[in-house]
């Protein structure tokens, strides 16, 4: 393996991840490039064109572009002979028959790679997989390779959100590597000395804790949003507020505050998804047991949904049949247009099927959520959204509905009822403007003691 003043990096799978890795990766100095099978998406990016959206990004593929340090092929065959550093960024979604992870595209990558590599190389994943994925791909990357066991697997699990992807891959809080040599621990240092020389933190440890850090940490993550989601359930049966509640256990430092935001929940590409295939992996491993919990991690978060359904319909007035309803967010979080497993959108169908008369507005992901839901009706701005409406939900948090003035969309809605999914609005300001207020985990009325 070698590594020169310039090195040249791959980087299979030309999604969200792999597009942001490649793209920091040329930005940061590397020769790039890219691979992925979709001739279009290849033809596109190769044109400046990003798929999706994603803060800063596509202005930042253009310099790679233009700089000529990122490129992009749909063949193999150019890939394994323009490096001998890969990482592998395809997507591992679940699967539509159970909650494992569907792994065909990081099997198929390295059934790919493998009998292409005949030098000394590095193989670096960055997908997020289950547990015991990592040691499957070691051996089978030794067994395809000519250069046989010079051909190394390393894992290194990327922690980024989106909307926040550039700056997580440049600023990483912590990279984690998983090597099985100290010359594969050298190599991934030179592609990082950026990041780690601006105060990220690194660990270098084995393939299998490198794979389970970041289902772990997935997992915590989604622990916590659903710990606080179900003391708003309790709040709802005990008359509590769970936004002061939220506050007070965030202000313990040991607790803190990040992911205790109460309302919806959580949704995307990876959480939902990743809890589920982490529980599955570890229960073929025999240690379901121990990861039961993640189980009803995933029912609270599924019952949000159901609440903020049965919220819509007690602000319809107890039927949502033929009531109209404006539902304020798609995207399953605010500055990114992915619908993958939207709360937002989730909670728009269902009222639908309820027989309202639905009517959805996001800033960014109007297009993707018409192509996944052409059922529901969409309104062209914040305001056409609010016209006539007699309930207004908002389910993701975009900065232009926790903006919003009441008295402007009051004098839009036929009705001033609105339901804040993501506990963004202040209560007291939307009920001194008329409006009928309501959050889950919050009292109906106010009743601010100071
Ligand atoms: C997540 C992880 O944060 C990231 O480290 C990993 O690499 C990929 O999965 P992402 O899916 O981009 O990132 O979104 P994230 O910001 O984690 O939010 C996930 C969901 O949780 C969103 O639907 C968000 O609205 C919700 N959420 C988040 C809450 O409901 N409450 C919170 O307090 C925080």
């Amino acid at each position: 393996m070698t590594t020169s003043a310039r090195q040249r990096l791959t980087v299979f799978g030309a999604g969200y991840l792999g597009v942001s890795h490649a793209a920091c990766l040329a930005e940061l100095g590397f020769d790039v490039l890219a691979v992925d099978t979709d001739g279009a998406r290849i033809r596109a990016l190769s044109a400046g064109d990003l798929p999706f959206f994603e803060p800063g990004l596509e202005p930042m593929l253009r310099r790679g572009l233009d700089s000529g340090r990122l490129c992009f092929t749909d063949s193999y065959q150019e890939a394994a002979s323009f490096s001998d550093v890969h990482f592998v960024c395809v997507g591992t979604p679940q699967r539509a028959d159970s909650d494992c992870a569907d792994l065909s595209q990081v099997h198929g990558c390295i059934d790919a790679l493998g009998p292409l590599l005949k030098n000394p190389c590095l193989v670096v994943g960055k997908s997020t997989v289950p547990l015991g994925t990592t040691a499957a791909l070691a051996s089978k990357l030794v067994r395809l390779a000519p250069a046989g066991a010079a051909a190394e697997l390393a894992w290194n699990p990327e922690f980024l959100r989106e909307g926040n992807a550039l700056e997580d891959t440049l600023r990483p809080d912590r990279i984690v590597i998983g090597v099985q040599s100290p010359s594969a621990e050298a190599i991934l240092r030179r592609v990082y000395a950026a990041p780690l020389s601006a105060g990220a933190q690194l660990f270098v440890t084995d393939l299998a804790t490198a794979e389970l850090a970041k289902a772990a940490a997935n997992s915590f993550l989604a622990t916590k949003i659903s710990f606080i989601n179900a003391m708003s359930e309790v709040c709802g049966s005990a008359g509590a507020d769970v936004a002061a509640l939220a506050e007070i256990l965030g202000a313990d430092r040991r607790i803190g505050a990040a992911f205790l935001r109460p309302g919806l929940g959580f949704g995307g590409g990876c959480l939902p998804k990743d809890i589920r295939a982490f529980v599955a992996s570890a229960a073929q491993l025999g240690a379901g047991g121990s990861l039961a919990f993640l189980r009803e991690v995933d029912a609270i978060n599924m019952r949000c949904r159901a609440r903020m359904v049965d919220l819509a319909r007690e602000l319809a007035g107890g039927s949502l049949v033929g009531r109209a309803v404006s539902v304020l967010g798609a995207a399953f979080k605010p500055d990114s247009d992915d619908i993958r497993d939207s709360p937002a959108l989730d909670v728009a169908k269902t009222i639908h099927d309820l027989g309202a008369l639905v009517t959805v507005y996001d800033p960014i992901a109007m297009d993707k959520a018409r192509q996944a839901r052409p059922e529901l009706k969409y309104a062209e701005s914040l305001l056409d959204a609010a016209s006539d409406a007699e309930v207004l939900l908002l389910l993701t948090e975009w900065h232009e509905f926790s903006e919003a003035d009441p008295e402007i969309l009051g004098k839009a809605v036929a009705q001033r009822k609105i339901a804040d999914g993501r506990h963004v609005l202040d209560p007291d300001i939307w009920r001194r403007a008329g409006w009928d207020y309501r959050a889950p985990g919050r009292p109906n009325q106010a009743y601010r003691v100071h």
